[in-house]
């Protein structure tokens, strides 16, 4: 019998996020400022987005973080504390990729195919993350 696939990987066959919650002290605040999220990717289904981060860890929507020409901006703060700040999110496979990691621990580093979307943000908004961040 042939495997079905649920034709957006975001969600599952019924509908639901389709990213596993993990035991993940990990946090991520998903921008939908005036850039992200909206229909400058009109290719991108952000609510399943927004919903699978949720389904993966504790997220955050929060307005502009200063870094519009990346959008859509995704930061992640790993257990570690680190932060790390992800650029071009847009395609559902990335948006998966990336919870995948987030809800297995995102202790190791980041796989491959996300590398390139990771960039180094203006020192300003560092401390627009950091705060909101702290607002938990
Ligand atoms: S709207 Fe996301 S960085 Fe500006």
């Amino acid at each position: 019998m042939p495997m079905e696939v649920a034709a957006n990987p975001l969600r599952t066959d019924d509908g639901r996020a389709g990213c596993r919650p993990g035991p993940s002290d990990v946090r991520v605040l998903v921008c939908r400022g005036c850039c992200c999220g909206t229909a400058k990717h009109p290719g991108t289904d952000h609510e399943a987005q927004v919903a699978a981060f949720r389904a993966a860890c504790r997220t955050r929507v929060v307005g502009c973080l200063g870094e519009c020409s990346q959008s859509n901006v995704i930061v992640v703060r790993r257990p570690s504390g680190e932060r790390l700040w992800l650029g071009h999110v847009v395609s559902a496979a990335s948006t998966a990729a990336l919870c995948a990691w987030i809800a297995a621990g995102a202790r190791v580093d980041m796989p491959p195919e996300l590398a390139g979307l990771e960039f180094r943000p203006h020192r300003a908004n560092q401390g627009l993350a950091r705060a909101e961040l702290a607002r938990e």
